[in-house]
């Protein structure tokens, strides 16, 4: 679980973290927050969109606190969302996250999605922040290759990472291969397919080889193909669960076998059609 991946600028991130979507602000995400930091996990992702910064905040002091950890020793990303993209209204939003979270810093920062004719105005502000040293690393959501071939041909400071929808049913490989070749480390948002997968035979089958769940055996595949995971729940049983994937390990075959479940389906938005 404190196993890390070290980003393009030296910061180490870990592996396997707790995704908070949907988390509810107040009791239920300051529960799940505490309940997987005591579980081991040392790895948080918010967003000012999902409004529970201040609990997923409240959360890590008190655990910290409790579990005789520092700051350093948890790390936080947040995201400016699409109502504040842009130079100035960005760098007020890293100001509001971080003032809502009430932590001396944010880890990672990143921008949500690829705003038309507004991304890059943000990179820019993000790249300033994070020159004044007020991040430790910056980095991009939901960026398809093309967007990142923007980006990229402008950009002073190169993401750390790119955060996109990723599961055995949308493998990005191409986008993986790119990033990968870029010193860009990829990041999987809802790797559970939002619980969609859960049932599937494959993934099914391929758990029961080691007394494994499908949740497990995707978590794990993430893991073997290089890939950040933060698998979401609120339910103190499915936060262990998903985190006790360090004792068995994926053959080729079976990796070979989840591969190829690929359809290049989303559950979530499409990066290059989407409105909110
Ligand atoms: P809950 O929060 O009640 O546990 P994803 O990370 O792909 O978006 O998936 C999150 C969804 O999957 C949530 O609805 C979450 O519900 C559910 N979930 C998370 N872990 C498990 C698990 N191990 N088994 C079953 N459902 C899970």
């Amino acid at each position: 679980l404190q196993d890390t991946v070290k980003l393009n600028n030296g910061v180490e991130m870990p592996w396997f973290g707790l995704g908070v979507y949907k988390a509810q602000e107040g009791e239920e995400v300051i529960q799940a927050v505490k309940a997987a930091i005591r579980a081991g996990y040392r790895s948080i992702d918010t967003a000012a969109a999902y409004n529970n910064e201040e609990g997923v905040g409240q959360a890590i002091r008190e655990a910290m606190e409790e579990n005789g950890l520092s700051r350093d020793q948890i790390f936080v990303t947040s995201k400016v969302w699409n109502n504040m993209q842009g130079y100035e209204t960005t760098l007020e939003a890293f100001e509001t996250s971080l003032k809502k979270l009430n932590l001396e810093y944010i880890d990672l920062f990143l921008v949500h999605w690829p705003v038309k004719d507004k991304y890059k105005e943000t990179w820019r502000a993000l790249e300033k922040v994070y020159k004044e040293g007020k991040v430790r690393a910056i980095g991009v959501s939901n960026f398809q290759i093309h967007h990142l071939e923007d980006l990229l041909a402008d950009a002073e400071v190169v993401p750390t990472v790119n955060q996109v929808e990723l599961h055995p049913q949308l493998t990005q490989k191409e986008l993986l291969k790119f990033t990968k070749e870029k010193g860009i480390v990829l990041e999987a948002w809802s790797p559970l397919g939002q619980g969609n997968l859960l049932e599937n035979e494959t993934l099914v089958s391929i758990g029961k080889k080691y007394g494994k769940t499908a949740a497990q055996v995707i978590l794990r595949w993430d893991l073997q193909v290089g890939v950040i995971t933060i698998p979401k729940s609120v339910n103190e049983g499915r936060i262990k669960e998903n985190a006790d994937i360090y004792d068995f390990e994926l053959s080729a075959e079976d990796i070979a076998a989840i591969d190829a479940l690929n359809l290049n389906q989303r559950f979530g938005s499409d990066p290059d059609n989407f409105n909110f």
